[in-house]
């Protein structure tokens, strides 16, 4: 299927667009299976399995696909059903030991209520509510994330009936590259990596760059833990991702994209690939895409699990083939990244806001969000809540909002102490200081930080001593070991934290983080060393009379250190 120009490209869109339209006439059944790397690993694929099983033999006139995950993780395996007189429902936590239930329902003319999580439609079906009055749902503005849960990530053509590749032919053949980093510009999307830095001005610094060949690389790496909101986005919909690299190729006046993904994203990379192995059979990617001139090439590029290959310049080595490890800088990326050419590097939710932002304009962008912090974030939260999963809401949420509605508040049984806010790299909130908007700048003022959007949230069993020491272990390790300061900086802090938790420490230790932090960051070469102690810095900050008990008292309130085994040990022999 080669559309060789932009009519081709019309027809082709008219025809699977009107094709979608139809299936989803109400007709016939559509039963949608949200499969991804989270929703797998809860048996999403048996329930798939046994649904088309018991679908062959109902004699229903259905569709069944196979979607990308809708992001309401904490409800998979879920299965969402459109058919005769039934709107469209989403239900929730579908094992395969439920699907005849489900089926045995609907044959029966009912939805099934209990497995109900709510209708996509405007009323009520029955006693089930529309989901856009779920807490869960309720805020969310769903353009990233729109298609999420809808099409199947695997197919070019479903992408295209919900308009995809219509932001490229409008860049293609109705703007000049200069008119696309203007748009950027206006639309004023800061880095999703973590800096917050404009990507329209780092497009124009790539343009403007005189040497050849320039280069495109996308950060999907992901390496940070309990952060999985780029991975999502590419299972759930691989082609925006895409369509956002070519718009970026053809602005700063590239022909090859790169994007790096962490290969232990196995489905990620797997549907990239498939992705763009598609747009080269439809001629959206290869010489003279659709007729316009314009020539391009896309690769992915596996990590090997270094979370340090996520820095820019550590990226650029590792997708040259060679060791991942930070440099200097200057020069930077845009102007000597890859192969020493201008490369300009942005994150995954940086380049899918590329075709939002060109099909409906750069101000319509900016005026979602802050002031400061425009359009829409991917958040993801762990910890025991009641619900986990990704949601999309515009920038400046009220971070107590998030949590206590959007993710639903603690589970029963656990209450809550704080949340981690930054990944590994910035410090935690208590409870009474999380009534604060969410973005790139209302957070730093606490110590804490938007970061990539990975929050943590814990509860009372959890020591803030026992999970400073945690993170500060994964940056020790992950160290790439270049630098003085954070080689041995890193290990020196866990070393003062290992003794606070085995209840040997002095009052001078807590002294001795702080100073030893600063040096690791203010001397450390790159980010992972100038952030790495932050997260220490922050636990100390906002459990003061924790960290004091353990050092002056020997005591962990928590119960969770080591010299807590012991004072039971001691308490039972003197018994
Ligand atoms: C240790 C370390 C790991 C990083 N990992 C990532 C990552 O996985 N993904 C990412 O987009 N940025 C990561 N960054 C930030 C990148 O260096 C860079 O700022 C970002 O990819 C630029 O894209 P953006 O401007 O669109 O945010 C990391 C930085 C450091 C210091
Ligand atoms: S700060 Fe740490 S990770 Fe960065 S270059 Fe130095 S040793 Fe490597």
């Amino acid at each position: 299927m080669k559309l060789t120009d932009r009519q081709a490209f019309e027809q082709y869109a008219e025809r699977v667009s009107s094709d979608w339209a139809k299936l989803h006439d109400g007709s016939s059944w559509v039963f949608r299976v949200p499969i991804g790397e989270w929703s797998k690993s809860k048996g999403a694929l048996a329930t798939f399995d046994y649904l088309r099983l018991l679908l062959e033999e109902s004699g229903l006139t259905y569709t069944l696909k196979r979607v990308g995950s809708g992001g309401w993780n904490w409800a998979d395996p879920s299965v969402v059903v459109q058919g005769p007189n039934h709107p469209s429902i989403l239900y929730a936590n579908v094992t395969a030991d439920r699907v005849p239930d489900l089926i045995a329902s609907l044959k029966s003319g009912k939805p099934h209520e209990e497995l109900a999580v709510g209708t996509f439609a405007d009323t009520p079906v029955g006693n089930i509510q529309p989901i856009a009055q779920h807490p869960f749902f309720a805020g969310q503005k769903k353009f990233l994330t729109a298609d999420w849960g809808v099409i199947d990530p695997e197919s070019i053509e479903d992408y295209i009936a919900r308009g995809g590749y219509g932001a490229l032919k409008k860049a293609l053949f109705e703007m000049t590259p200069d008119e696309v980093i203007e748009e950027m510009k206006t639309a004023s999307v800061r880095g999703r990596g973590g800096a917050g830095f404009p990507a329209g001005i780092k497009w124009e610094s790539a343009r403007r760059s005189r040497a050849e060949p320039k280069f495109i690389a996308i950060n999907s790496h992901e390496g940070e833990p309990n952060v999985y909101k780029d991975r999502q986005l590419i299972e759930s919909n691989p082609h925006l991702v895409l369509e956002g690299i070519l718009i970026a190729c053809y602005a700063v006046g590239s022909n090859r994209g790169y994007n790096y993904v962490g290969g232990e994203h196995v489905l990620a990379l797997e549907r990239f690939r498939k992705a763009v192995a598609q747009a080269e059979e439809w001629g959206l990617i290869g010489e003279n895409v659709l007729g316009s001139g314009f020539d391009v090439e896309v690769r992915a590029r596996a990590g090997g699990g270094a979370y340090i290959c996520g820095e820019g310049s550590a990226l650029m080595y590792s997708v040259m083939g060679e060791r991942g490890q930070p440099r200097t800088k200057p020069p930077r990326s845009v102007e000597e990244g890859l192969w020493r050419r201008p490369t300009m590097l942005n994150n995954t939710e940086s380049i899918a806001n590329a075709p939002l932002v060109i099909k409906n304009g750069g101000e319509w962008y900016a005026s979602l969000g802050t002031e400061k912090s425009k359009g829409t974030k991917l958040f993801t939260f762990q910890g025991p809540l009641k619900r986990l999963g990704v949601v999309e809401m515009e920038m400046g949420v009220n971070l107590r909002h998030l949590i206590f509605d959007v993710y639903g508040g603690m589970k029963d049984g656990y209450a809550f102490k704080g949340v981690q806010t930054g990944g590994v790299s910035a410090g935690a909130l208590r409870e009474d200081q999380i009534d604060h908007p969410v973005d790139f700048d209302s957070l730093t003022s606490l110590g804490a930080m938007l970061g990539s959007g990975g929050f943590v949230v814990f509860d009372d069993t959890v020591c803030s001593v026992g999970f400073a020491r945690y993170l500060m272990a994964f940056n020790r390790y992950e160290s790439c070991s270049k630098c003085t300061p954070c080689r041995l900086g890193n290990p020196a802090l866990t070393e003062i934290l290992d003794r606070i938790r085995h209840g040997s420490a002095r009052s001078a230790d807590l002294q001795l983080i702080e100073r030893t932090s600063k040096h690791v960051i203010e001397l450390s070469l790159c980010g992972l060393g100038q952030v790495a102690p932050m997260p220490v810095l922050g636990m100390m900050r906002a459990f003061p009379e924790e960290w004091r008990q353990h050092v002056e008292d020997g005591v962990c309130a928590a119960g969770d250190c080591p010299m807590h085994a012991r004072a039971l040990m001691a308490t039972a022999a003197d018994g």
